[in-house]
């Protein structure tokens, strides 16, 4: 992986992209995560280069109407205010170049304002690509988040400018290792969310490294059908069961299932004792107690997916896990953004490592080379 500190920046201009696709309410950041975490690459820049230029998208555009609700406007205001400088902020109508001549810092807006014209960002079209290259030096791609994506901010402009990594992907690249590469064991996984069917290829590379695989959420009821029990009126992913099937028997003594769950009248049920009207909704105390046990001696966790549907008040499982993940002294990464949310919900203080991407830091486990990652 080729790194900042692997090229010259020195007077140089760079162009920075960043992932500052941040959720934004009456120009508020109501999540500032992303934009702080990209600070340490900003200020190595600014103490050697000449000038900084920085990119991100905001957002999916598809309509003219988009484009009035995912200004970055926002958050160059904000990102100005916690770096105490100014940043000038400029849109396309105007002479970027220009701009660009007469401010040491540019923000430019929203990248993906360029989909209404035949999805150009989206694409990787090759003349945005070549554009957007125009604006400096050297291009420094920090847009972890994205990089799943092949877009011409991220992956396009670095065929015409030389290229490298900023200190955030350093950071998020090197956390994602150290659960694919040689993990402190004992090694356990915690998954959880509604769909089988998304996870997949997570489960499929994972479940030859970890020790355990705790499964709990809506997709622990496809793997217990697997396993022939009734299901009652859980969700069950039908088409997923030969899947489950085939994991619970190649890796079996490594899987972890629910042994009861709260259904929707906040019943708690042992699985085995599922009515046909049954709903699981949450896990249940024994199950709860039984993943405790298998998390109390592990050296390496990775927490994705909530226990139950936490978003409409099953939040114990999820809630409880979180409390009892924050009395370890392991190394938990905490993954995907429902999962991240919730668990900061529940334990604000914290020693967890949290993954500024969502669909990137999926991909990533899965053993798939992110195409905005650049290589040494
Ligand atoms: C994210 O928030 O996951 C990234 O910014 C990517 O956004 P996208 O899913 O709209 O490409």
């Amino acid at each position: 992986m080729k790194k900042i500190t692997d090229v010259n920046i020195n007077n140089k201009i760079v162009i920075l992209r960043c992932d500052y696709n941040v959720p934004i309410k009456d120009d508020k950041i109501l999540d500032d995560t992303r934009i702080r975490k990209s600070v340490k690459t900003i200020n190595y820049i600014l103490e050697r280069a000449s000038k900084l230029v920085i990119l991100s998208h905001l957002g999916r555009i598809t309509t003219e109407e988009d484009k009035k609700e995912k200004s970055l406007r926002p958050v160059c205001d904000f990102l100005s205010k916690i770096l105490d400088k100014k940043i000038a902020f400029c849109t396309y109508d105007e002479d970027v170049h220009t701009v660009i001549k007469n401010n040491r810092i540019v923000m430019l807006e929203n990248t993906r304002f360029f989909d209404l014209d035949n999805k150009k960002e989206s694409n990787c079209d090759d003349s945005l690509s070549k554009y957007f290259s125009s604006f400096g030096d050297i291009f420094i791609n920090d847009a972890f988040g994205v990089s799943h994506r092949e877009a011409a901010s991220n992956v396009g402009i670095t065929k015409y400018l030389e290229s490298a990594n900023g200190f955030l992907i350093e950071e998020e690249v090197n956390n994602l290792n150290r659960l694919l590469e040689k993990p402190e064991r004992p090694y356990v996984v915690v998954m959880g969310g509604k769909k089988v069917s998304d996870k997949i290829q997570v489960i499929n590379n994972l479940i030859k490294k970890v020790d355990k695989l705790l499964i709990g959420g809506a997709m622990a009821f496809t793997f217990l059908k697997a396993k022939g029990l009734n299901m009652g009126s859980c969700f069950v992913e039908e088409e997923y069961v030969d899947y489950a099937k085939k994991i619970i028997e190649d890796y079996g003594e490594k899987v972890i299932l629910l042994k009861d769950c709260y259904t929707q009248n906040k019943e708690l049920v042992d699985i085995n004792k599922l009515k046909s009207d049954s709903q699981g909704l949450d896990i249940g105390d024994k199950t709860i107690e039984l993943f405790k046990k298998e998390l109390k001696d592990s050296k390496t966790i990775f927490f994705n997916g909530p226990m139950g549907l936490f978003e409409e008040g099953y939040e114990y499982g999820t809630e409880e896990l979180s409390k009892f993940l924050n009395t370890l002294d392991s190394y938990i990464v905490i993954g995907g953004g429902d999962t991240v949310n919730a668990v900061r919900k529940y334990v604000p203080n914290n020693n967890f490592i949290f993954s500024t991407g969502g669909g990137a830091s999926l991909e990533y486990l899965e053993g798939k080379r992110l195409p905005g990652i650049i290589e040494g």
